[in-house]
């Protein structure tokens, strides 16, 4: 009989690449419950405040390892996928730039992205799951309202660059490098597109879009007045996205994720309804993109057909903030 941590019998081995980070946190959490044996990438393991949350998960004693690697450093990731079958790759800058963008978080992104695609294809790694964005694909001018975006859509390089979208062009090139190199190597990618991902925050700091939507409930609209429309996800909805394009042998190319597409007035009003003794701040349509809708017909048939309502996922946030003692 298997005590709690453990399991009758674990399934193999995968790397989580920036294992402490908000969505990668949660993606181990999601890997340990499935049974797997996981190894997390973090810069420094030694640190206790950024690896605790980690240590503490149900089956982390048991099945959960941590090393240090740098997106930055050439090679940094060998070690780390040694062995493994699979790999997600989440790290990438989220950080909004300080000085310069492309140093700080354009070069980041993409040349971290073919380091671990790099030392995947010396490993011999099965399969890498690469957590893309809807920045990656949404950010264009020239979408038809009538015409729901899904997976052939491409965020336009050039118009991320005119209008100073630092975030939005590291994912898209950071996700262009990767299809190139999987082309010219074989190497076997899937690539899951999240829209905003709201829900249960496992680290003890605030990610740069959890200290966001603290603001929702705080009296600041902050980026989400600039945001327009956009599409919203359950994090359990995006750690089930990435579970099923690693399982699926069928899976292939890109696979967007999002529960529900809203104005901002409208996620908002609903906000301000759902928590009256919050300070949700009024949030005027119309900045940002313009209308559109997603299609997410693709991930249905690889598995994921039923969403958890957002209104849970804002339940969820809301806790976690009153549990760090943040509201
Ligand atoms: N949050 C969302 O709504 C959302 C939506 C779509 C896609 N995503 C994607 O999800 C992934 C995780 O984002 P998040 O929201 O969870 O942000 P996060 O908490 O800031 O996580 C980012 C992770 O990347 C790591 N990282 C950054 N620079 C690194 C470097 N030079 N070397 C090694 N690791 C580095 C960070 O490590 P440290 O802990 O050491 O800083 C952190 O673990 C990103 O790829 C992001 O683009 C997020």
């Amino acid at each position: 009989m298997a005590g709690d941590g453990e399991v009758e019998a674990p399934k193999g081995l995968v790397c989580v690449t920036g294992a402490g980070g908000y969505v990668a946190s949660y993606l181990v959490k999601s890997l340990l419950e499935a049974g797997y044996r996981v190894r997390g990438t973090v810069r420094n393991p030694d640190s206790e405040p950024k690896t605790r949350h980690l240590r503490e998960l149900p089956g982390a004693k048991e099945r959960l390892e941590l090393v240090s690697a740098d997106l930055l450093s050439e090679g940094s990731f060998d070690a780390a996928v040694e062995g493994c079958d699979g790999v997600f790759h989440t790290a990438s800058p989220v950080v909004f730039p300080k000085i310069d963008p492309f140093v700080e978080m354009v070069e980041p992104a993409i040349k971290g992205t073919l380091n671990v695609l790099k030392s995947c294809s010396k490993a011999n790694v099965k399969r890498v799951v690469l957590t893309s964005s809807s920045s990656a694909f949404r950010m264009r001018p020239d979408y038809s309202a009538d015409v729901p975006l899904d997976e052939s859509s491409w965020s336009s390089v050039q118009f991320c660059k005119d209008i100073k979208l630092w975030y939005a062009l590291a994912k898209t090139m950071a996700e262009q490098a990767a299809w190139d190199y999987s082309k010219e190597t074989g190497l076997n990618l899937v690539s899951v597109l999240p829209t905003y991902i709201i829900g249960s925050i496992i680290p003890p700091e605030l990610s740069a879009t959890s200290t966001d939507v603290l603001g929702l409930f705080t009296g600041k609209a902050g980026n989400f007045a600039k945001f327009g429309r956009m599409g919203y996800v359950h994090i359990d909805d995006v750690a089930t996205a990435h579970i099923l394009a690693y399982e699926k042998p069928e899976a292939e190319g890109r696979y967007i994720v999002s529960g529900i597409t809203l104005d901002n007035d409208e996620m908002a009003e609903m906000l301000a309804k759902r928590y009256p003794t919050l300070d949700v701040p009024k949030i005027e349509k119309g900045a940002g993109m313009p209308y559109y809708n997603i299609n997410v017909s693709k991930l249905a048939k690889l598995g994921l057909e039923k969403y958890k309502p957002i209104e849970e996922a804002f339940d969820d946030v809301v806790e976690s903030y009153k549990q760090k003692g943040m509201l």
